[in-house]
């Protein structure tokens, strides 16, 4: 295990798994802002040293981290020994819903026996907060919109499968009678809708690997001309313009969220539950198309392809819950995420 070195501190300590990636990188630099000390575990598995560098160079100050795989209950036991943990925030995971359904074994040794391991680490050491990466993808098709945390839950993909195990999984263990408990688990399960945008340095930002999978970062390598057009996936749902809808929320907007969850766990006390990170603003992918040529000044050429299988026509958030009981909502609109998004794609064009 190589790790960077951790002068002592006063502050808080927070683990965070995964915090190289894209979402846990920004995460790093809110918790600085709150006044924590992020120290993370990542394997480098889908991200590079070089956004925890980049992160200090923001903050002034580098996450410590732990180069480690989740699967590593040794190495997850030393870090242990070495930190008291104020909470955990698990972030490590696999996440591409094609790929999922061609190694799922992968996905579930990935997804739900790292969080297993880390469970098992956390309670041998009497940790019991944990903050955990869910998604929106667990509210399968929804039957209508905006999705609100009483919504049935399904999945249509191991990916999807893996994310609803996981929950399943904690909530159990959230249930368990407490006499039962090492101490009572207090956890938030936290249900993003879909993270774009970078932090506002240009510094960080998603950094994915070969061609992207998702549309933002897509639309950004059409616009910077290292793809030559976007297939648009549909063009024949029931929305204001026949392409999908979904709720993009900024990835700063984001990592605040899960700041407001972790001073949450304080007053929330035992037991597992579950919030919307979203806007509750829908929009089609021709209007990020179109939002996303006004921010860069660029052309995106796009055509229309076939409906993607699995995908569906809406999906945006009732957010209401997390305001009410987070004090948490999203403060950056469509023109900010576009123009953060281009800022970190133009001069990063080749990520880090
Ligand atoms: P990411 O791939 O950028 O970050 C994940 C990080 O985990 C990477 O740095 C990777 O190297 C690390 N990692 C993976 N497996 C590991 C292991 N076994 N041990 C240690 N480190 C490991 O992904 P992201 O977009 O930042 O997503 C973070 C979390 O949020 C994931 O759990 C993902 O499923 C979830 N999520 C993401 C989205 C999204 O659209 N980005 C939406 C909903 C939920
Ligand atoms: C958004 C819209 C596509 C690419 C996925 C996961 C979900 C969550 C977020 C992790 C859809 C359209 C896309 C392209 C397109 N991840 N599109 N051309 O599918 O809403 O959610 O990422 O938890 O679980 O399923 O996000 O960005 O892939 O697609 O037309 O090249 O853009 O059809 O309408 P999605 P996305």
């Amino acid at each position: 295990m190589s790790s960077s070195s951790s002068a002592p501190t006063t502050r808080p300590d927070v683990l965070v798994t995964g915090g190289a990636g894209y979402i846990g990188s920004h995460v790093c630099v809110e918790l600085f802002n709150a006044g924590y000390r992020p120290v993370v575990v990542d394997n480098f598995s889908n991200s590079k040293p070089e956004a925890l560098r980049r992160v200090g160079e923001i903050c002034g100050e580098a996450p410590v981290f732990y180069e480690l795989d989740l699967n590593d209950p040794k190495g997850l036991t030393e870090v242990f020994a070495r930190h008291s943990f104020s909470a955990v925030m698990h972030f490590a995971g696999l996440k591409a819903v094609g790929e999922s359904s061609r190694i799922p074994l992968t996905y579930y040794r990935e997804n739900v026996g790292g969080t297993l391991t880390l469970c098992e680490v956390m309670a041998a050491h009497g940790q019991s907060r944990l903050i955990f990466s869910s998604s929106a993808t667990v509210y399968g098709d929804p039957a209508s919109v905006p999705i609100d945390e009483r919504f049935p839950t399904s999945a249509t993909n191991p990916y999807g499968r893996s994310k609803l195990m996981v929950e399943d999984i904690l909530q159990d263990m959230a249930a368990a009678p407490a006499a039962d408990q090492v101490v009572p688990w207090n956890i938030t399960l936290l249900r993003y809708f879909n993270p774009v945008g970078a932090h506002d340095s240009g510094r960080i930002g998603e950094d994915p690997a070969g061609i992207p999978n998702n549309l933002l970062p897509y639309v950004a390598q059409v616009a910077i001309g290292k793809l030559p057009e976007l297939s648009v996936f549909g063009d024949d749902y029931d929305t204001v313009d026949g392409t999908g809808v979904r709720d993009y929320i900024h990835v700063v907007d984001l990592a605040r969220g899960h700041v407001a969850a972790l001073k949450g766990l304080s007053t929330a006390g035992a037991g597992c539950r579950a919030y919307n990170l979203g806007t509750g603003r829908g929009y089609s992918v021709l209007q990020m198309v179109a939002a996303f040529e006004r921010a860069s000044g660029r052309k995106v050429p796009y055509r229309i392809a076939p409906r993607r299988p699995g995908d569906i026509a809406s999906c945006y958030a009732n957010a209401d819950l997390a305001r009410r009981e987070l004090g948490w909502s999203a403060e950056f609109g469509l023109e900010r995420m576009m123009e953060d998004a281009w800022r970190w794609q133009s001069g990063n064009p080749n990520g880090y």
